[in-house]
This record gives structure tokens, C-alpha cells and sequence, in this order.
């Protein structure tokens, strides 16, 4: 395909604000898709992103277009080749959305007529503006009553630095206004430039585990060609392989005998892990190929730690099992094992953000059958000693003990979008949070952009569940890795009967530390039945103790019960407390039920 009638481009939103109904509506117009088959998102594949409403994993769909007549800035009629880069929607994934914006030219920001924009959308706006995309702004929903287009045109003119009559209108759900943005999408993207005669060099925005194909991996190329009969080369490993597959997906793979200047596709290689296919990598061919790679690569490093644990010992295997299954499809995700004293046998995990932790999770729960307990999240500390020796400690009750030098924790730089009345409460927040506040902006009258530095830690914590309770749901969030900074940090450990709960230690501000102690030990003074013998719950840091309860004796006979009763009802009601047993954990001598740790661990 001649690059002059290639059109690559995004879209950039909010979930919820209509990318799938739009992307769908755009299949069907220009009948890639008949309506019959557009059942609903067909984009989202996966159910669980469906049930989220989050696009997690990106694709491309090749969509062709013909323009009836041609215009002053030099479009001919004829039929177009658009490009449709699906990106995923949340903060967790920005270095993802980075890679697919960047193997487009435009990006639809896409803004729900009703809502106006919210903080991820900016950001990725940011991004996009960052990586050079010409925007298209986009007010969807307009068929709603409560639709207000005048003002957000306004809004998004703004931030795009365009006339608020540029602002496209469209109904995804109707149909309204979407031909009308095809044509406008080949008149303003800019059309791909690459060296046709170059040494080939193709950018990875995606790769996906498909359990008959193995790794099917979309590509942007940028210079030159990848045809079918090449032996690729992956520039950051340098690792060859066969190609078994080249093609472009219209709505399905279609296979293609190569893949030249700005065309986007998919490759096959035969390769059974993500971890060989890395998102943001360069392709270029064995023989001659290019030796400069593209630029911006990044090995994906996990920013949030959490333990995991099977509730039944024996799921261990299988949880590990399931750990490698979801490792297949996700490069960010790593794991370990690790033993618990408190929980047993676990894995230590990583991933890159909350999000992307609780889709895990959730993953392995429905999708494998495991029932699992996990930590607190925590992010990654690094801690110097007096005499020099450094750690890197991403399981607190690891931290060391000892002369500490310095600990530092990551920072991020968060973006809140709020109605301009929730400002006091935010700053509040924020302020608790150690927060510092880098500035402030209006979007409209009644909108604030709010932008703060805050180490990650206190993010992981509670922050979101807080910032939407406090503001009615309505101030939305966005962060991003901006380094770290020493801290004065400790660690706090949680006692039973003077035995240390490994699960419960946390690494929180000093000022924060008596605080989480007296919440803990309270917390389980209520979820830990009595004992036959008194059991003190004590929070401290190193030796010095912080905060106490104590769960008070009782003496629990069952079988008496059953004084004079029969035999066989006695035995029954040893086993039935045996089965209770197994639920139960033991820490030092004490028996605490499985229920009391993930209760505990649960809230925060
Ligand atoms: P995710 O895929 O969940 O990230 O969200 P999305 O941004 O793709 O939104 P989606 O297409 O799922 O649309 C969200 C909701 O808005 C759905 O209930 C749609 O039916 C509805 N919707 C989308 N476009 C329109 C529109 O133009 N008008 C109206 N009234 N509703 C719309």
C-alpha cells in the first residue's frame, strides 16, 4: 500500500465517554463490520474487560474509507486506507498508550458531550500532544438531553488551541456525525513518512498470547518492508526468529505478503511468550537489517508489590500455574515465591499500578478457581545503611533493621480534574497525603486541574477509594513515575503474644506510624476470637512498642456440652471443630481464623 493513503490514527478517552461504540460504528460504516455482526465492543475481546469497561490490551483495525470528492488541502477522492490503533485507557498502562500513540499521527480525543474531559484523557492528551499527534476533537453523545456541547467545545477548544466550531459533534449511538469524522480524519491526519528503501524497522505497540497462534505481535512499520519470507531480528535482545505470518486485521487476521512504510499489521512467529515480543521494541530483519533502533524503549518495571496467598495450602501449585498462564500475556507481570508466617506459602508479586493488580487478582480468581488472600500493596523502597550497604526492600517485613542512612520511596506526579468546590477538601487530602501542590489551572468556570507531587506509597494506599468519597465520585485521577526522595519512613510491625505477623508489617511516614498502629491492633482485637489465654496485640517499631490491645481468655469446653451424651456425638463434634481448625492460621500459639487476615488486609 502506497504510504500517501495511510491514515494512522487513535482514539483518545475516558472510559465510558464512547470509544467502543464509536470504534464499532466505524467498522460498520465503512463495512468492515455489518451491522448484524457488530455485536456490541467488538474491540474488547476479553469479558473481564468488558465487565471493567477497561480496553487493556491494544489492537489495530484496517479500515478502508473512500472520499467522494477531494478538497483545497489536497485530498483526492478515492479510497483510504485508516489505521485505528486501539489504546489502552488507564494510568497503569501509560507506557502502553506511549507505544500506540506513537505509531499513529492523529488522535480523536474523544469527550463525552455531558461530562466534559477527565484526568486520564488529559493526560494521554498530554501524551499525544508530547509525541507530536495532530488532534481531532471530538464531543461524542450529543443525542443526550443533558448534553451541553457549547461549553465543552469551549473546554477542549482550549486545550487544543483550536476555534470551538473545529470541535466535531457526533452520536456514536446514532450514527450522527461519524462520516462526516472519517472524512475529516484522512483530510487532517498527516499522512506516514518512512524511508521506503531503508533497512526495515517496525515498532511493537502490542503483543497478545493467542493459546493457537502463540504470540501475535502488531506492529507500525516505519522504514522500509517486512514480508513474509524474512527471518526477523528483535533489536533490544537481538534474538531472531522464523516468520510464520504477516498480515492486517480487517476485523479478523488477514494474512498480507508483506507489510510496507506506515502500514500497520500483525506478525507471527511461532515465539510462546510476550516477554520475547516487548511492547515498544524495534523489528527489523535478519539479513541487512537496520542497526539504529527506534527510539524509546523500556523494559517494563513493576511499581507495586503485593503478596498473594491460596486460602487452601494445596492451591499453591496450582497458583503458580495460573502465575505463568497470565506471564504468557503480560510482560509486566512478575512473581516469586514466598513464605509467610502468618499466610504460608504465596508469591511475592509485581505489577505496575493498583489497576493492574486488582486485574490479576481478579483474573486468577475467576478464571483459574483460586481463592486467594492478599497483602497490602507497597511500592519499592530503597534503603542505604550506615555503613554503606544498600536494599532494595519490596516486601516490608523485609526492611532492614539496623543503622539506616537514608530511605528513599518513589514519587509520583498526579493530575486531579475536579469541580472547582471540592478544591478545599483535594487540598486537604493531598496535604495528608505529604503531597505538595505544583499547580493549579481552570478548564472552564467551574472545572480545576489540580497538579501535586506525592510519593506512591500513599497512593497505593487508599488515596483513590478517599479522593472519590470526598469529592461525590466526581474529581478523576492520573499519575505518573517522577522519580523519589528520602524520607523519614519506618517500619511497623504488628505483635501477637510478642510474634511478629509478617503480613501486617507496613512502611509508612513516622509521623503516620502510631496512627496505623493503634488502627491495626484495634482491628484485631475485633476480628481475633478470644483464646484460652490472653492475647496482647502489640504494634511497634523495632523494640520500642507503639500501641496495644488486648484479647482477654475465656476457657471453650465443647464437650461439655454434651455431658453424659453418646459417643459418636462427641467424635462429631471433635471433627466439626477440626474442619474450623483448618481455617484457622497459627501465629506463635495463637489461632487466628483466615477471615481475621483478610478482613484486616482488605481495608487498609
Ligand atoms: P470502555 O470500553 O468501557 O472503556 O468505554 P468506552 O469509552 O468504550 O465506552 P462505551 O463505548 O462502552 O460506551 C459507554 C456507554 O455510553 C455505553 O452505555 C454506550 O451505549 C453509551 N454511548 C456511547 N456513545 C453514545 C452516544 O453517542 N450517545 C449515547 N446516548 N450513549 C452513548
Amino acid at each position: 500500500t502506497d504510504s500517501s493513503i495511510i491514515r494512522n490514527f487513535c482514539i483518545i478517552a475516558h472510559i465510558d465517554h464512547g470509544k467502543s461504540t464509536l470504534a464499532d460504528r466505524m467498522l460498520q460504516m465503512t463495512e468492515v463490520l455489518d451491522a448484524r455482526a457488530a455485536r456490541a465492543q467488538y474491540l474488547d475481546r476479553m469479558d473481564i474487560e468488558r465487565e471493567r469497561g477497561i480496553t487493556i490490551k491494544s489492537q489495530a483495525v484496517r479500515l478502508p474509507w473512500a472520499v467522494a470528492e477531494g478538497n483545497d488541502e489536497g485530498t483526492e477522492p478515492g479510497t483510504y486506507v485508516l489505521n485505528m490503533i486501539d489504546t489502552p485507557g488507564h494510568v497503569d498502562f501509560t507506557y502502553e498508550v506511549s507505544r500506540s500513540l506513537e505509531a499513529c499521527e492523529a488522535a480523536i480525543l474523544l469527550v463525552d458531550a455531558a461530562q466534559g474531559i477527565e484526568a486520564q484523557t488529559l493526560a494521554n492528551l498530554y501524551l499525544a500532544m508530547g509525541a507530536d499527534l495532530h488532534i481531532i476533537p471530538v464531543l461524542n453523545k450529543i443525542d443526550l438531553p443533558s448534553a451541553n456541547p457549547e461549553k465543552y467545545a469551549a473546554e477542549l477548544a482550549g486545550l487544543v488551541g483550536c476555534d470551538p466550531s473545529e470541535v466535531l459533534q457526533v452520536s456514536a449511538k446514532t450514527g450522527f456525525g461519524v462520516e462526516a469524522l472519517l472524512n475529516e480524519i484522512v483530510k487532517q491526519t498527516p499522512p506516514p513518512v518512512g524511508a521506503k528503501d531503508k533497512p526495515a524497522r517496525a515498532l511493537i505497540f502490542d503483543s497478545v498470547y493467542d493459546t493457537y497462534r502463540g504470540v501475535v505481535t502488531y506492529v507500525r512499520v516505519v522504514d522500509g518492508k517486512l514480508n513474509h519470507r524474512d527471518r526477523i531480528k528483535m533489536m533490544s535482545t537481538g534474538a531472531t526468529h522464523e516468520m510464520l505470518e504477516v498480515g492486517v486485521i480487517s476485523p479478523e487476521q488477514t494474512k498480507a505478503g508483506e507489510l510496507g512504510v506506515g502500514e500497520v499489521g500483525y506478525l507471527i512467529t511461532g515465539v510462546k511468550d510476550v516477554r520475547q515480543s516487548r511492547v515498544g521494541d524495534t523489528v527489523t530483519t535478519q539479513h541487512h537489517g537496520a542497526t539504529d533502533m527506534l527510539g524509546g524503549y523500556k523494559h517494563p518495571n513493576p511499581m507495586v508489590y503485593a503478596g498473594l496467598y491460596p486460602i487452601d495450602g494445596d492451591q499453591f501449585n496450582d497458583l503458580r500455574e495460573a502465575l505463568e498462564k497470565l506471564q504468557l500475556n503480560d510482560a509486566a507481570l512478575t512473581f516469586e515465591p514466598e513464605t509467610s508466617g502468618a499466610l504460608g506459602f504465596g508469591f511475592r508479586c509485581g505489577f505496575l499500578g493498583l489497576l493492574h493488580m486488582e486485574i490479576t487478582r481478579d483474573r486468577l480468581e475467576r478464571e483459574f478457581n483460586l481463592d486467594l488472600i492478599s497483602t497490602a500493596p507497597n511500592v519499592v523502597y530503597e534503603v542505604t545503611m550506615e555503613d554503606g550497604t544498600e536494599h532494595e526492600v519490596t516486601n516490608p517485613s523485609e526492611f532492614p533493621e539496623g543503622k539506616l542512612a537514608e530511605v528513599r520511596e518513589p514519587v509520583v506526579k498526579a493530575t486531579i480534574l475536579s469541580p472547582s468546590d471540592y478544591i478545599g477538601t483535594i487540598m486537604e487530602l493531598c496535604q495528608t497525603k505529604r503531597g505538595t501542590l505544583g499547580g493549579m489551572d481552570y478548564l472552564s468556570e467551574d472545572r480545576v486541574e489540580m497538579r501535586y507531587t506525592l510519593p506512591m506509597g500513599e497512593i497505593v494506599f487508599d488515596f483513590f477509594d478517599q479522593l472519590k468519597s470526598r469529592t461525590k465520585g466526581y474529581a478523576s485521577l492520573d499519575y505518573e513515575r517522577a522519580g523519589d526522595q528520602a524520607a523519614e519512613l519506618v517500619k511497623v510491625d504488628i505483635l501477637l503474644q510478642g510474634e511478629p505477623v509478617d503480613a501486617f508489617s507496613a512502611i509508612v511516614h513516622k509521623d503516620a506510624a502510631y496512627g496505623y498502629g493503634v488502627m491495626m491492633a484495634g482491628k484485631l482485637k475485633e476480628l481475633i476470637p478470644r483464646q484460652q489465654f490472653e492475647v496482647p496485640i502489640q504494634a511497634a517499631i523495632g523494640a520500642r512498642v507503639i500501641a496495644r490491645e488486648n484479647i482477654r481468655a475465656i476457657r471453650k469446653d465443647v464437650l461439655a456440652k454434651c455431658y453424659g451424651g453418646d459417643i459418636s456425638r462427641k467424635r462429631k463434634l471433635l471433627e466439626k471443630q477440626k474442619e474450623g481448625k483448618k481455617r484457622m492460621k497459627m501465629v506463635g500459639r495463637v489461632e487466628v481464623p483466615q477471615e481475621a487476615f483478610v478482613a484486616a488486609l482488605s481495608t487498609g
